[in-house]
């Protein structure tokens, strides 16, 4: 039987990589190049089906480029690598990897809160540069987390699993949302559903966990930075564009706000150079799903979609059933 042809655009663990070998007519990326537009556009050229990464963009461009493609499976529960509307035009399928890195994003949501809040990164800093000569009472100041109100902009699975770890630290949580949750997901939370300008005036602690889509661009600008508490932190685990990082720069700068601590960025991996020039930034490389466990899972789940796809069968994570519908 002929084998499918299919590009798989980022490194995967070796031994799912194996077990892709014999079964399909692979061209992959275990070398975890970066692949250039151009260059995945080439790949792609005669593959029916694709392994992507949030690094990879598939727009109506690369769709152009690949005409025999019908699947896109994206390694990450954010799509916005994707152009779903192009896809679905072109009933390319679509998947994503939903459910099985909540946990472990929110994890590095509390790190980056914790850090920022309590001058972590700062003070390992200052110590490896050889200052530290005495305790003193009022140095290294921070801010409680304990006690404090948790404001959550994005209340899906990844937030809820923030507003649970918030309990533990007797935090008061509120969140914003497009929709509220139900009422027993909100005490299950410990929640309270708030407007967004509310949230952002009463909170000491903001965290994003959006996704990123045109409505959601610069949730955090210039007017929602100066709404905020000049000792608010701000977290951001959710996409880069969902803040201005210019106006976030500045309002840091002249604190504005205390500080902030970032997973993700406009224009990554070229983020702003600013950032490198403050101390009150906690600033890590869109790493909220990467544990050991949590990246298989992903590769285990894009791959369980790719197979799916391939046979015929509907893929768990399709993000565009109406494309099988649709097909003749
Ligand atoms: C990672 O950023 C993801 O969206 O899964």
């Amino acid at each position: 039987m002929k084998k499918s042809k299919v590009l798989v655009a980022g490194k995967l663990f070796d031994d799912l990589h194996e077990t892709l070998l014999g079964r399909y007519d692979l061209v992959s990326n275990q070398a975890d190049e970066v692949l250039e537009p151009a260059t995945l556009a080439r790949l792609m050229a005669d593959r029916e089906a694709a392994v992507v990464t949030p690094v990879d963009r598939v727009d109506a461009a690369l769709l152009e480029a690949a005409p025999q493609l019908s699947i896109v499976c994206n390694i990450a529960v954010g799509y916005n690598n994707i152009d779903l509307g192009a896809c679905t035009a072109r009933k390319v399928v679509v998947t994503n990897t939903p459910g099985v890195l909540d946990e472990t994003t929110a994890d590095l949501g509390f790190a980056l809160l914790l850090a920022a809040a309590r001058r972590v990164v700062e003070s390992d800093r200052w110590v490896r540069g050889g200052h530290w000569q005495a305790w003193r009472t009022t140095a290294w100041m921070g801010r409680d987390v304990h006690h404090a109100r948790l404001g959550i902009l994005g209340m899906g699975r990844i937030g809820q699993a923030i507003a649970r770890r918030a309990a533990g630290f007797a935090m008061d949580v509120v969140y914003h949302n497009r929709s509220r949750l139900a009422p027993e997901l909100e005490q299950a939370c410990s929640a309270r559903y708030v407007d967004k300008d509310q949230l952002l005036e009463t909170s000491d602690f903001v965290l994003l966990c959006l996704p990123y889509t045109p409505a959601t661009h610069h949730t955090i600008g210039i007017a929602e930075l100066q709404c905020m508490r000049s000792d608010a932190v701000l977290v951001n685990i959710g996409r880069g564009g969902l803040i201005d990082d210019a106006a976030l720069i500045e309002a840091l700068r002249a604190r504005r706000i205390a500080a902030a601590g970032l997973d993700v960025f406009e224009n990554e991996p070229l983020l702003q150079r600013g950032f490198f020039d403050l101390d009150n930034v906690v600033l890590t490389p869109h790493i909220g799903s990467a544990s050991l466990a949590t990246r298989r899972a992903m590769c285990e789940l894009a791959l369980q979609n790719l197979h799916a796809a391939l046979s015929g069968a509907v893929p768990p994570n399709i993000l565009n059933p109406q494309v099988l519908g649709a097909r003749p």
